[in-house]
């Protein structure tokens, strides 16, 4: 299996409400987007991630990847107006030996590295899963208008989907064709019948959307830090360190031209 992992991020956080991208928005110090690209970095099964960004933010992606160090950042290419439309921007990016693809939401930074080596380990076995935890709270539907519950959902049946999502890549490439949209990944999997299963993620995976999670995040990653579950590798590299890396020169094409 040749897995790399496509890391949309290049939404406007409009709920988060941020004055930059929210994967921009640093959290114990670093940007979150830098916390989730490391967590890819120690994943021996990855070989690689297209990174996809807003397209008027390429420049600053990219110069945050060269500082802090992502060696397995293979392409940071333009993102477009949904995410559905980001997804299938980082597919047309994917080098030709992969042949699983990972998705993972940018804005997801408390990923571990676990979760992604259950998936990856699992993908073996099918061709599409998705991490997701049962869901704890009731759910019901309620009518927008009236505000009246209309159905109560059997809560044994309900699944948080969350990302990685994981997928075979001509499977994914196929349910990107036709330029549906969906608010994931399985979404556009499922309509063409093909099974996708859930795997055990983590309730900690949460996606950064709205301003209280900042400071839930950055608990949960003080005390992943304090007990030695996360590496500092995401520091930033420091220039001399950077040159000694290059032989002293730079590495041309070290990161490769997006669609911008
Ligand atoms: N995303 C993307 N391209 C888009 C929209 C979203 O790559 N056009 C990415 C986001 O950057 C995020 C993930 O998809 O990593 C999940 O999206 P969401 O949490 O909705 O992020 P935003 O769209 O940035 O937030 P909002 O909806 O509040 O504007
Ligand atoms: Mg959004």
């Amino acid at each position: 299996m040749n897995a790399v992992a496509i890391i949309p991020a290049a939404g406007r956080g409009e709920r988060l409400g941020a004055h930059l991208p929210k994967t921009l928005v640093e959290l114990r110090g670093r940007p979150v987007i830098v916390h989730t690209l490391a967590v890819f970095e120690r994943v021996a099964g990855i070989s690689g991630v297209i990174l996809v960004v807003p397209p008027e933010f390429v420049d600053v992606y990219r110069r945050v990847v060269e500082r802090y160090g992502m060696p397995k950042v293979l392409a940071v290419v333009a993102g477009g107006a949904t995410r559905t439309c980001s997804v299938r921007n980082g597919l047309s990016a994917l080098p030709s030996e992969a042949d699983y693809v990972v998705v993972h939401d940018g804005a997801r930074p408390l990923v571990t590295v676990a979760t992604v080596e259950r998936g990856l380990h699992l993908a073996l076995q099918a061709k599409a899963l998705v991490a997701a935890v049962p869901v704890k709270p009731t759910i019901k539907v309620v009518d927008p208008a009236t505000q009246v519950i209309r159905q109560t959902l059997d809560r044994s049946l309900l699944w948080e989907i969350q990302t990685p999502q994981i997928f075979e890549r001509a499977l994914l490439e196929r349910a990107y064709a036709d330029g549906a949209e969906a608010t994931d990944d399985a979404a556009l999997v499922e309509r063409l019948g093909v099974p996708v299963k859930v795997f055990p993620g983590d309730y900690d995976n949460l996606k950064i959307t709205t301003p209280g999670d900042m400071p839930l995040a950055e608990a949960l990653l003080a005390r992943e830090e304090s007990l030695g579950l996360r590496s500092p590798a995401s520091r930033p590299v420091k220039q001399k360190e950077k040159s000694a890396r290059r032989g002293g020169k730079r590495r041309p094409g070290s990161i490769k031209n997006g669609e911008d």
